[in-house]
């Protein structure tokens, strides 16, 4: 009998620091080769788009498809989200499916996971750090809580284009982290100010000038992930240090990267390790505390899957959820 877990379900169950101690794991599967993790799938029936993620960590025993949907005209025609996904968790013994739950609160919290594990091993170490967030919306919830779980971070700054979208953020996060939080005028705030700096905007184009990052800064860049789209400008990819979630993801769907080695700025070579690499010690992290490194995330299953089997095995724990017989 599957167990269904609602998103309130998930977000009672699911933590940070325990979803960064998995995310690591799986990041260290794949680069170990013990992670199985197929291309996405897509498909576009006329109204949207259907994506399909599968992934299999052996060593967690973690064995999921993720199916996200993107429809424009959920909102008005069906009074549904734009995005909707659900996370199918199976016995990689039997292969049955053991749980479906609801995808949203966790891509959030594996999304601001993996720059967890990103910024433990990358950004500079020192107490009462600022960290910088570029958008405030769901993503940039779970970013600056996963800042707060890997560093010492005395203060954050927001920048969103919404004034009303700031709001929420400092009045939710505030609450939530026990921290100050305040508004930045504009994008220059930020570069002035940040140790690590998450952006995590629904931008298409640059959200600020690269030439003006401090050195020594690390910055998270979650949000933009096709290949005509960017959040990041030439300017800052050229100075800086480079880490891929996937090395295939960033040459196939992230216009941060592709669209510098389109202009001839880098070449792939840029690009010097995949997060797995570094987690597990093949290659070296940040070389000094002048350097500007960055994460480039755009999402892969293996973290869908890790996350998936942590939330059904601490629901299992603890009594959460209904099963269905199908
Ligand atoms: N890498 C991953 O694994 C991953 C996972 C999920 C979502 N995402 C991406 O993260 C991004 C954010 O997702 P979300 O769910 O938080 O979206 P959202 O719509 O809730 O929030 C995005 C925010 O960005 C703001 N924004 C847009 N342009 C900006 C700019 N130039 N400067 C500052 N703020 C700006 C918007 O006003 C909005 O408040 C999206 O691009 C999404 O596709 C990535």
């Amino acid at each position: 009998m599957p167990l269904m877990l609602s998103r309130d379900d998930v977000m009672q169950v699911l933590d940070m620091n325990d979803c960064i101690d998995v995310t690591e794991k799986a990041f260290a599967e794949m680069a170990n080769g013990t992670a199985v993790l197929p291309l996405r799938t897509n498909i576009t029936p006329p109204d949207g788009l259907s994506l399909y993620m599968p992934a299999y960590l052996k060593e967690l025993g973690a064995l999921a498809c993720k199916i996200v949907t993107v429809y424009k005209n959920n909102p008005a025609k069906y009074n549904l989200p734009v995005i909707v996904g659900k996370v199918l968790l199976q016995d990689p013994n039997t292969g049955d499916v053991v749980c479906i739950m609801d995808g949203g609160y966790l891509t959030a919290v594996r999304t601001g996971a993996a720059s967890g594990v990103a910024t433990k091993y990358l950004a500079r170490e020192g107490d009462g750090q600022v960290a910088g967030i570029f958008g405030a919306g769901v993503q940039a919830t779970c970013q600056l809580w996963a800042m707060t779980c890997v560093r010492n971070i005395s203060k954050a700054l927001v920048y969103d284009l919404s004034d009303d979208a700031v709001e929420g953020f400092i009045s939710k996060m505030s609450d939530k982290l026990g921290m100050e939080i305040v508004k930045a005028d504009s994008p220059d705030t930020i570069l002035q100010q940040a140790d690590i700096i998450c952006a995590a905007t629904s931008s298409a184009t640059p959200i600020f000038d690269g030439t003006k990052v401090r050195e020594g800064t690390h910055i998270n860049s979650i949000g933009s992930h096709t290949p005509g789209a960017r959040e990041l400008d030439t300017a800052i990819i050229t100075r800086s240090t480079l880490i891929a979630d996937s090395y295939e993801a960033c040459l196939n769907e992230a216009g941060d990267i592709m669209i510098p080695i389109k202009e001839g700025a880098i070449d792939k070579s840029h690009m010097k390790a995949e997060l797995g690499e570094i987690v597990t010690g093949k290659k070296p992290a940040r070389n000094s505390d002048a350097e500007i490194t960055i994460f480039k995330s755009n999402g892969l299953a293996i973290q869908d899957a890790a996350t998936a089997k942590l939330v059904y095995d601490r629901a299992v724990e603890v009594g959460v959820g209904n099963s269905v017989e199908l």
